[in-house]
């Protein structure tokens, strides 16, 4: 065994590159309650190679393969986290996980695979992909690519074609606030829902009027109001729902599914009810800080505590938060991302006399599967079925990389996490894996404890200790038209023959 205890690179992590004999690639993991999202069932399960063999009961092997015993536990697909940002610059800052750092932690946390947000350089999507192609290089776990949309002409038109057929990139994300950096207008988003339509690719949005949050913002600062409460009063719930219900319209207007990331209102999540329930293909994503936090640290009198809070669309107030939850639980929304965007003490500091100047983002790639056990299943707001369909299944689903990943079926990857129900811990800055020196969720005790992580077939987390090996991660190509594209064409052909209806009326009546 080669371990390199780099503590200053890859800050204080230990990271092995493991010899043959303990690469465990067997693995046997024996009596435990295997879940997926359509089934759960007791078995054993046989992993080869980094390969799902075998799920059935009473397997035998050799004494050449690493046996877990997961007696009275759940064996489940590793976590998928939709939603990260990961080495981004992002607000005269770049957040302080990188890919190895924040991935390590994610591991630590059950959680096996990510897509992250490729922020394209001066509106180029190549150059925005070779760049995080770089950052990526030291990934110890699996991780997709979204790529945002920040300019509009024929090469980011033909960029994007570029980046379906032959990056693996299947979803593009335009950014409805942050004027004056990402944000687009609406003649951008129509034109870009139309060629992610034609090359199959899903639509996402940060839905916030930018333009009034902008407004927001000067008002708070005319009345002085400049810490971090300014932040959650500059740009309010109903902005939210403003652009969730703009989007969604004109998804609706181009006919091509909407994916809404971090929904964080009631206001945003009854516009996605709406329009799911008249039938429109529309995707919610709530993120766990919106599902279990609220916004009263925001008022809190110590800058350094406040400002941790600091994110976009803002947590809100009480309330809200249990509305989400019990979205979550009935199928409106569908999945649950992070947006984990880790800015440290001495970045947040950047915005001390101004709210705008606080880099946004907080942490939650390391608590997000904890998080959901704990708030939805140990309260018993859903089933563990569900637990795995919301934090693996049904985003390798909508991403295309279903049941590859997502599942514990034969010939599944082993992403495999093994959690106790019965153990529990306490959430802390100084325990956790992130290079972040605070942690929103400090403090807070959970239930349920992930003991074991499986990540392409190596055990990278047992007995509190990490194994992460720098450069194992694979980059995931997604491909396009998921199953919210299945049937679009004949809703198209029904709409264009609507069109040709009156015509035929009317000379028919002639
Ligand atoms: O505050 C946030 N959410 N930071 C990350 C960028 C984004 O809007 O997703
Ligand atoms: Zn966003
Ligand atoms: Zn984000
Ligand atoms: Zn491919």
């Amino acid at each position: 065994n080669l371990f390199c205890d780099a503590g200053s690179e890859y800050g204080g992590l230990q990271c092995g590159i493991q010899s043959s004999s303990s690469s465990s690639a067997k693995i046997l993991i024996k009596g435990g309650t295997v879940v997926n999202a359509h089934h759960q069932q007791i078995a054993d399960v046989y992993v080869e190679d980094g390969i799902v063999v075998a799920v059935q009961p009473n397997i035998n092997v050799g004494d050449d393969v690493k046996v877990l015993d997961a007696t009275g536990k759940f064996v489940m697909p590793g976590g998928i986290d939709p939603h990260t940002h990961l080495a981004m610059e992002f607000m005269g800052s770049e957040t302080i996980d990188d890919f190895f750092s924040g991935q390590a932690a994610a591991l630590a946390g059950g959680t096996t695979m990510h897509i992250d947000f490729v922020i394209p350089i001066n509106g180029s999507l190549t150059a925005g992909f070779e760049a995080y192609e770089k950052k990526a290089k030291n990934s110890c776990m699996d991780y997709g690519f979204h790529m945002a949309i920040t300019k509009w002409d024929e090469v980011v038109s033909d960029e994007m074609e570029v980046m379906v057929k032959e990056k693996g990139i299947n979803s593009f994300k335009f950014f409805m606030a942050y004027k004056g950096s990402f944000m687009i207008n609406d003649e951008l988003l129509i034109e870009g829902f139309k060629r992610c339509k034609s090359l199959g690719a899903l639509a996402m949005v940060h839905a916030e009027n930018g333009d009034a949050v902008f407004e927001g913002q000067k008002r708070m600062i005319e009345l002085g109001i400049n810490g971090p409460e300014g932040h959650a009063l500059s740009r309010p719930p109903l902005l939210e729902g403003e652009a969730t219900a703009r989007a969604i319209r004109l998804a609706e207007f181009v006919n091509t599914p909407l994916y809404v990331v971090h929904v964080m209102s009631v206001d945003a999540m009854e516009e996605i009810a709406k329009a799911r329930k008249a039938g429109q293909r529309v995707i919610g994503e709530p993120v766990v800080s919106g599902l279990v936090l609220d916004d009263s640290w925001l008022w809190h009198s110590d800058f350094v505590t406040a400002a941790k809070y600091v994110m976009s669309p803002p947590i809100r107030a009480s309330g809200h938060n249990k509305a989400l939850q019990a979205a979550l639980a009935t199928g409106i929304l569908q999945l649950v991302g992070t947006d984990h965007c880790a800015f440290n003490s001495t970045q947040k500091a950047f915005g001390i006399d101004d709210f705008r100047k606080i880099p946004n983002g907080v942490n939650g790639i390391e608590e997000r599967m904890h998080l959901v056990w704990d708030t939805m299943v140990e309260s018993g707001q859903i089933s563990v079925t569900d637990y795995v369909r919301l934090t693996s299944t049904e985003c390798a689903r909508i991403f295309n990389v279903y049941p590859r990943k997502g599942a514990i079926l034969v010939g599944s990857d082993a992403d495999i996490i093994i959690l106790n129900p019965n153990s529990s811990f306490e959430i802390t800055a100084r325990s956790h894996h992130s290079r972040l020196d605070t942690n929103v969720y400090e403090g807070r005790r959970v239930k349920g404890k992930v003991e074991v992580t499986i990540a392409g077939g190596r055990v990278v987390w047992e007995n509190d200790e990490l194994k992460v090996v720098p450069g194992s991660g694979k980059y995931i190509e997604m491909h396009p038209f998921n199953y919210l594209f299945h049937g679009l064409d004949k809703a198209d052909a029904k709409y264009l023959s609507s069109l040709q209806a009156p015509v035929k009326h009317l000379k028919s009546s002639t």
